[in-house]
């Protein structure tokens, strides 16, 4: 079995019912992402991530297995691997592989149950590792075990997309404080052609829609809410000047949904944003690493100018 030190709560339905109740009142109407991944909705995620149309995972599995042994020089022996937001725990495999002797490896993620089952399959096929799952919402905060080797962070996928330019700003300067000194490679997902960027949010099968619509009947689950699933529209698209994708719930009629002993009203065409997902160029991010704190170093993007991977190091390290 998988160690799993810190198994401090990731969120509970508490906060959830909070949030979304906090959200619903809130003009316009709003929800955070990270309430997208219960089960079902990590299932969906990894759906997507195989989807034609969806290009990030692709891309950065790719520039991790081409780049792996560069990688696995900067990230050196004895490291201790923290992955944000780790899911399936795919994508630390393209690493592991290159690297000798990593001190452990250490997935945080807000699934629970989704993060343990993972880490225990990764643990399996790794046996001389040591992988320990942090359930934890490393957007309140983090709490590590003490370090046993040299710290580096890694948060692939474009996951600092979901935070506005601020926020992100903020979460690279806490991700400095975690790593106490250690490097952080991280992946963004780069502006490109509207379309093609539409196009991954608005895939064919209607997996991202069933994944946006995943949070309603999460609500259903865990809160009693009465969502008709079949009366809100899943809606995605790219947002030039802010440089993001929006997904949105749009009501498709009158309605009102409750729950907790609260009462909601929806008129026809009111949405819920669900999710942004910022898209950067590479001297947007650059910059934006700078101000928090980080000096940007490598930078593998793919020839086709769709996904990047930053090696970022702690500027007061120079
Ligand atoms: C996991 C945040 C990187 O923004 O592309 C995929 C989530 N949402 N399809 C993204 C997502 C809809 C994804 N991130």
């Amino acid at each position: 079995m998988v160690r799993s030190e810190r198994r401090r709560k990731g969120a509970s339905a508490d906060d959830f019912a909070h949030e979304l109740i906090a959200g619903l009142r809130a003009r316009p109407r709003r929800v955070s992402p990270k309430w997208f991944y219960d089960e079902q909705g990590s299932r969906l995620f990894e759906e997507i991530c195989e989807l034609p149309e969806y290009y990030p995972t692709r891309t950065e599995l790719a520039l991790l297995e081409r780049h792996a042994p560069e990688m696995a020089g900067l990230i050196g022996a004895n490291a201790e691997i923290i992955e944000f937001g780790a899911g399936a725990s795919r994508k630390i495999r393209m690493l592991l592989a290159a690297l000798p002797s990593p001190a452990r490896y250490l997935p945080v993620d807000i699934s629970g149950a989704h993060l343990v089952q993972a880490a225990q399959a990764l643990q399996d096929d790794h046996p001389g590792l040591r992988v320990e799952p942090v359930v934890a919402d490393f957007t309140v905060a983090l709490s590590l075990p003490a370090p046993v080797g040299t710290r580096v962070g890694f948060f692939p996928g474009g996951s600092i997309g979901n935070f506005d330019p601020a926020a992100a700003s903020r979460l690279l300067r806490r991700m400095a404080g975690w790593l106490s000194g250690g490097s952080l490679l991280i992946g963004v997902d780069l502006i490109k052609d509207p379309e093609l960027l539409h196009a991954a949010y608005n895939d064919a099968r209607g997996v991202t829609a069933a994944f946006n619509l995943n949070l309603l009947a999460r609500a259903n689950r865990e809160l009693g809410a009465d969502f008709d699933l079949a009366q809100f529209a899943h809606s995605a698209f790219y947002n030039p000047p802010l440089a993001r994708i929006e997904m949105h719930l749009m009501s498709r009629c009158v309605q009102t949904v409750s729950f907790c002993g609260e009462c909601f009203d929806f008129a026809e065409g009111d949405s819920v944003h669900t999710e942004s997902s910022y898209k950067y160029t590479v001297p947007g991010f650059r910059q934006l690493a700078r101000a928090a704190g980080w000096s940007p170093r490598a930078l593998w993007v793919d020839a086709a100018r769709q996904f990047s991977l930053h090696w970022l190091q702690p500027a007061r390290m120079e």
